[in-house]
């Protein structure tokens, strides 16, 4: 408007007002926040009441909340003739006297509510502590999540176990879920046990055997077993002789071998023993290339050797409901292997 009224007293060569431009310039800031950046127009408004035993003591009250204020790019200005209207609507009555009210966006909002907390209270959630904020439980169903992993942190000695044992226990009572513990210092054990699952040691001493090529007819989430159990050998093999160090045709023979050691189980429907990493090795060997024997002989010590742990038939119950699987003695050459 006031450029149309410049223009209509021909003075075209008018520019626009500081002030004025400074205006739109804010109008286009918030119109930018409101379109692109998500925020809503909220309508604020902040009163404070103060008291002081004398008059010069209230007025030099109001210059210091001034200047304060001043200081965060704020402006208070005082009430006049209102102070009663300003006192109701600063007392807890959902009433507001004066009627002045600011556009804010969502943004510049929050940051006026101090009281502001994430409550979290899911139904049949479990417990996990309070809310520091609103002192409210915190109850919490980690199923629903996007992803439902959770780790603790925290010094020693500060409860971290103790918080894992607590949510194993209300697990264990309150839904049908498997819980798996992998527990690497054998303090899972008592609780195990209390709760009825079965504690399984392993180590290359005890007489405790579990077969790395154990697989039934829902291994690897719907894709191919066999094809989960050939990224599982290569892995092993990596581990074995050295991430990156499989060649191309090791790959290969490799992926022969474990379609071969699966076949007499595949054929009699998953049903029966099925095979190890024994049963693995002797098929390596009986293999043609030069490779194989290579391959062969870089496994042995876990296979034939004395590490043999996860190479023979599984002779522990492993269809629990709630199982430890104990591998503080598992000793530093089986543990990559273990985990
Ligand atoms: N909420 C709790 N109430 C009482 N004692 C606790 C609690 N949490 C942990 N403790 C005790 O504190 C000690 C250390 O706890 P722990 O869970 O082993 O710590 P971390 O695993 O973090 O090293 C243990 O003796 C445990 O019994
Ligand atoms: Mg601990």
């Amino acid at each position: 408007n006031w450029q149309r009224r410049q223009n209509a007293n021909n003075n075209f060569t008018a520019t626009i007002p500081y002030d004025m431009e400074l205006q739109r310039k804010e109008t286009k800031e918030m119109l930018d926040d409101l379109t692109t950046r998500d925020q809503r127009m909220m309508f604020g408004l902040v009163t404070l009441v103060h008291l002081a035993d004398s008059k010069e003591q209230l007025d030099s009250d109001t210059e210091t909340l001034y200047s304060t204020a001043r200081k965060h790019l704020c402006q208070l200005s005082t009430l006049r003739w209102q102070q009663k209207d300003g006192l109701d609507t600063v007392l807890p009555y959902g009433l507001r006297k004066i009627q002045a009210l600011r556009t804010l966006t969502t943004e510049s909002t929050a940051v006026l509510i101090p009281f502001r907390a994430q409550e979290i209270m899911e139904p049949n959630g479990l417990y996990y502590g309070q809310n520091a904020v609103s002192k409210n439980m915190i109850v919490a169903d980690r199923r629903l999540l996007l992803n439902g992993n959770s780790f603790r942190l925290g010094v020693s000695g500060s409860g971290k176990s103790m918080s894992a044992k607590e949510e194993i226990v209300q697990i264990a009572l309150s839904t049908e879920d498997d819980i798996l513990i992998l527990d690497p210092e054998s303090e899972f054990g008592y609780l195990t046990e209390a709760l009825g699952g079965e504690v399984i040691r392993i180590s290359a001493t005890s007489d405790t055997h579990i077969n790395a090529l154990d697989m039934d007819r829902a291994y690897g989430d719907e894709r191919n077993p066999i094809v989960s159990k050939s990224e599982f050998v290569l892995s092993l093999f990596e581990q074995l002789i050295g991430d990156g160090m499989v060649t191309a045709k090791e790959k290969s023979i490799l992926g022969r071998c474990t379609e071969q050691v699966y076949l007499p189980y595949i054929r009699n429907g998953y049903k029966g023993t099925p095979p190890t990493l024994q049963d693995f090795y002797r098929l390596l060997q009986m293999q043609p290339e030069p490779e194989a024997q290579g391959l062969a002989l870089s496994s042995e010590l876990f296979i034939t050797g004395t590490l043999n742990t996860f190479a023979r038939h599984t002779n522990v119950d492993t269809q629990a409901r709630i199982i430890a699987y104990d591998i503080r003695e598992l000793g530093e050459q089986l543990m990559p292997l273990g985990m």
